[in-house]
This record gives C-alpha cells, sequence and structure tokens, in this order.
C-alpha cells in the first residue's frame, strides 16, 4: 500500500495531469482535495485530448474511484458539463463521489471576482474569474453553501434568504452590478440538484474503508507551491492550500496516511496571471519556449508567462511539501535550443548580497536578479526517448544538475505530451525514503 500525494512544485500548469494519470495505474481513488474550476489538466491518451477542471483525471481508467473532496469548491454548472462530455466520450462517471462538505461557487461569486479584478485595476491578481476567492471567503466566513444544502431544499431555501439581501446590497452598492432573487439562486442550485443527489457520499467513509483494506489512494493536487494561499507569493495566489498539508485537510485524513509526496516542475517554469517570476524572459527566448510549449492556459486560454528554471523555488517545494522526488515535465521543449540557463541564486541588487533560498519577504522580491549557470542544449528531438540513456549527454547533463540542485531524485522525466511520452527514471512510489534534511 502507498498513499502519494502529487503537487506542482512551481506556479501551477506543471503537467501534473500528465504524472496524475501516469500514478493513477497502480492507484485504486484518486482525490481531488482543494481548488475548484480554476484548474486545468490535460491528459493526452493516443493523441485524444481530454480537459479537466473538477473531475480527477483518474476516471479515465475504468475501475478507479475518484473522489471531489471537502477542500474544493464546485461550480455545478462546469461539473454538469465536465461530466456531459466524459459521458459523450464512452466514460462511465459512475464512480464518482463528492463530499457534502465541499462548498459551491454561485454566480454571484463569479460577479465578485470579476468586480474585485476591476475594482484593483493595476493591483489585479489575475484570476481566472471562476470565483475561487470569493467562494472561499464565504467558506472562511461561515456563510458559504455545502453541498449538502442542495439535497435539503428547505434549508437551501433558508440559508438564500438570510445570504442574498446580503450579496445583493454588495453587489448593487458596491459593486454596482445586477442582483439576484432567491428564486434566481434557488432554481439554479435545483437545476444542478441532480448530480449531487447521485454523486455525493460520505468521503470521510469512503477513506476510512480504503486505508483499511490497505488500497492505494493518491491525492491529485491543483494549482502549485507557489500558488498556496499561506506560503505561495501573496497576495499573487490563489485562495487554498495547494501545497502537500492541502491534501490532508482537504481530503480530510492525518499526515501519517501519506506515504510519499511527489512534485512535479516544469524543466523551465511559466506562470500565469499577476505577481513576481524572478527569472521571467520578457523576451524573443521566452516567446520561444511559450510558442513551443503551447503555452496558454487550459481553463483561461491566457498566455503563460515563461522563463528559466529556478531551482530557489524548486528547493522551496521540496521543503514545504516533503518532496521525496521529482517529475520534471517538457524537457523536450528544450530540443532547438542552444543553451539553457538555470537559476541557482538571487542577488540583491542594492548590495550584491547572495540569497541560495527563496527568500520569505514578498517586499525584498522586487530587489532580487537572478544568477544564471548556462548548459548547452542537445540540438536533437528527445520526444521517442523512453530511459535516462537513450537521452543525449547534454539532457543527462542538465537533469543531473537539477537534481544537484534540488537534492533529491528527478524520478520522472517528460518528453512529450502523450501519455507514452514519458521516461521512468526511478519508480516514484516505491523508490527509497529520502532523508528530511533539504540543501539549504
Ligand atoms: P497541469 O495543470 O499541471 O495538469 O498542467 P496543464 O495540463 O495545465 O498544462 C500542461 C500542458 O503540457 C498540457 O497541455 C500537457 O498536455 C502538456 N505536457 C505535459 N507534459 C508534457 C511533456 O513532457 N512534454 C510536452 N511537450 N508537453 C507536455
Ligand atoms: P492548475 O491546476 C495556473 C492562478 C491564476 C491567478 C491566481 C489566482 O491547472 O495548475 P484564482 O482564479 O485561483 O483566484 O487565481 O492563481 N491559477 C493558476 N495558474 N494553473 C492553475 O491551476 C491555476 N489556478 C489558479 O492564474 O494568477
Ligand atoms: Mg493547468
Amino acid at each position: 500500500m502507498a498513499n502519494v500525494v502529487l503537487v506542482g512544485a512551481q506556479w501551477g500548469d506543471e503537467g501534473k495531469a500528465k504524472v496524475t494519470d501516469l500514478l493513477s495505474k497502480n492507484a485504486d481513488l484518486i482525490v481531488r482535495v482543494q481548488g475548484g474550476c480554476n484548474a486545468g489538466h490535460t491528459v493526452v491518451v493516443n493523441d485524444n485530448t481530454f480537459k479537466f477542471h473538477l473531475i480527477p483525471s483518474g476516471i479515465l481508467y475504468g475501475d478507479k474511484i475518484c473522489i471531489i473532496g471537502a477542500g474544493t469548491v464546485i461550480n455545478p454548472e462546469v461539473l454538469n458539463k465536465e461530466l456531459e462530455s466524459l459521458k459523450e466520450k464512452n466514460i462511465s462517471v459512475n464512480r464518482l463521489y463528492i463530499s457534502p462538505k465541499a462548498h459551491v461557487t454561485l454566480p454571484f461569486h463569479i460577479d465578485f471576482d470579476k468586480g474585485n479584478e476591476t475594482k484593483a485595476g493595476k493591483r489585479k491578481i489575475g484570476t481566472t474569474h471562476r470565483g475561487i476567492g470569493p467562494t472561499y471567503s464565504d467558506k472562511y466566513a461561515r456563510i458559504g453553501l455545502r453541498v449538502e444544502d442542495f439535497t435539503e431544499p428547505r434549508i437551501l431555501v433558508e440559508k438564500l434568504e438570510w445570504l442574498m439581501p446580503l450579496k445583493n446590497a454588495l453587489l448593487k452598492d458596491i459593486y454596482g452590478m445586477s442582483t439576484y432573487t432567491v428564486d434566481e439562486i434557488y432554481n439554479y442550485c435545483m437545476k444542478y440538484r441532480f448530480i449531487f443527489e447521485k454523486h455525493m457520499s460520505d468521503v470521510t467513509y469512503l477513506l476510512q474503508k480504503a486505508v483499511n483494506n490497505k488500497q492505494n489512494i493518491l491525492f491529485e493536487g491543483a494549482q502549485g507551491t507557489m500558488l498556496d494561499i499561506d506560503h505561495g507569493t501573496y497576495p499573487y495566489v490563489t485562495s487554498s492550500n495547494s501545497s502537500a498539508g492541502g491534501a490532508c485537510t482537504g481530503a480530510g485524513l492525518g499526515p501519517s496516511y501519506i506515504d510519499r509526496v511527489i512534485g512535479v516542475s516544469k524543466a523551465y517554469v511559466t506562470r500565469v496571471g499577476e505577481g513576481p517570476f524572478a527569472t521571467e524572459l520578457n523576451d524573443e527566448t521566452g516567446k520561444a519556449i511559450q510558442d513551443i510549449g503551447h503555452e496558454f492556459g487550459t481553463t483561461t486560454g491566457r498566455a503563460r508567462r515563461c522563463g528559466w528554471f529556478d531551482a530557489l523555488v524548486a528547493n522551496y517545494a521540496v521543503f514545504l511539501n516533503s518532496l521525496d522526488c521529482m517529475a520534471i515535465t517538457k524537457l523536450d521543449v528544450f530540443d532547438s535550443f542552444d543553451e539553457i540557463k538555470l537559476c541557482v541564486a538571487y542577488r540583491d541588487k542594492r548590495n550584491n548580497t547572495l540569497y541560495d533560498y527563496y527568500p520569505c519577504s514578498s517586499h525584498l522580491l522586487k530587489y532580487l536578479e537572478p544568477v544564471y549557470e548556462t548548459y548547452p542544449g542537445w540540438k536533437t528531438s528527445i520526444q521517442n526517448c523512453r530511459s535516462f540513456d537513450e537521452l543525449p549527454e547534454n539532457a543527462k547533463k542538465y537533469l543531473k544538475r537539477i537534481e544537484e540542485l534540488i537534492g533529491i531524485p528527478v524520478a520522472i522525466v517528460g518528453v512529450g505530451p502523450n501519455r507514452d511520452q514519458t521516461i521512468v527514471i526511478e519508480d516514484p512510489i516505491h523508490g527509497p525514503k529520502r532523508e528530511l534534511l533539504t540543501k539549504v
């Protein structure tokens, strides 16, 4: 038995879904633990592309139990579309279970998200406009609606009769937006009630049974470490704990049940939305990474900002998540590059102080510039390589240097978007447990 947490080690879109798909083969249950339809997860199987926002990509395997856990926020309209599109592709969704404790995104949450971004002007976060922040705000203010409320219409009406005057006052007076009647929101909820009635289940009990039966649970992360509400580049973050700790709180089980934590990083870095990004390339090289890597968001279609791999970010993620090993995806994007850079330190422009760790203060970041090492490219396609030995020497050197800098094994390498375009260097689940000391 091995219960595995998979997390993004950068700012999201690291290629987590492809690694989840790989690891799902050996899992019995796959659990989404946080975030909502801000996530966009792409899996390519035999050149067929599947895009997921809420449902764990493990649903592609016919025999796996898939769970949307308590820590997530669910937009019922998006969930409905996702279910329909899977059914159209003849993929059974009968094994999807949803926690009654998960919170629900309603139309006014999306209005508030858009309104906040407009009002913020140049201080905007660059959110996905999916209502994520406002849904989590209501959850923490303890005024949110949960999945279980959809199955008790009388309670739902009572809650809405109390909530809507409050939301309408804000919508009208502060945001200058249209309001909703209780009936409108109630009818919206009733339209999607059938989904929750069908899929709602006692997730704690399911997990407890799975643990007792020594089944394998895979906790599928969304977003990434640097977007974590507490430990990311605040305020340019999402509204949930997208680092490994979020798996325990979001699924609802204690940390002793986690056997292994696996991080996913691209061979470079991307970021969507605003916020600090030390190794960002606003030049032709950045554009080349964007074009070759097709770096446009799965959820919003926005162009992703691109830059060199940042070992300080990676090291921060190693400690914060207690990573046992790392998957490095999209190495093939560098196939035509003459040279590749790796950020190994930051230098303070004001006094030349060097940092070999990711600094905690967000105010300091604006004074820091990356210090790079440069590596020669391999100038050949690696898309058909299926073992570490088959990789060109320069690609091996680049990976070995990353491994040295982050202090944990690179267990998986992505060499293309297809399911089979993956190199497994060492068993990511049953490999040796690493020492908990980190490289600082
Ligand atoms: P996630 O949010 O972390 O699951 O990542 P996304 O699915 O949003 O973005 C990753 C994109 O890169 C997707 O379009 C994947 O199909 C693609 N991808 C994943 N791994 C590789 C890889 O190793 N090479 C290439 N070229 N593309 C990859
Ligand atoms: P996956 O799971 C990349 C970013 C947004 C924005 C910030 C806050 O596909 O890796 P939000 O809508 O969450 O309030 O936006 O977080 N963001 C992501 N960036 N991948 C994601 O998910 C993201 N989910 C949120 O772009 O900068
Ligand atoms: Mg994504």
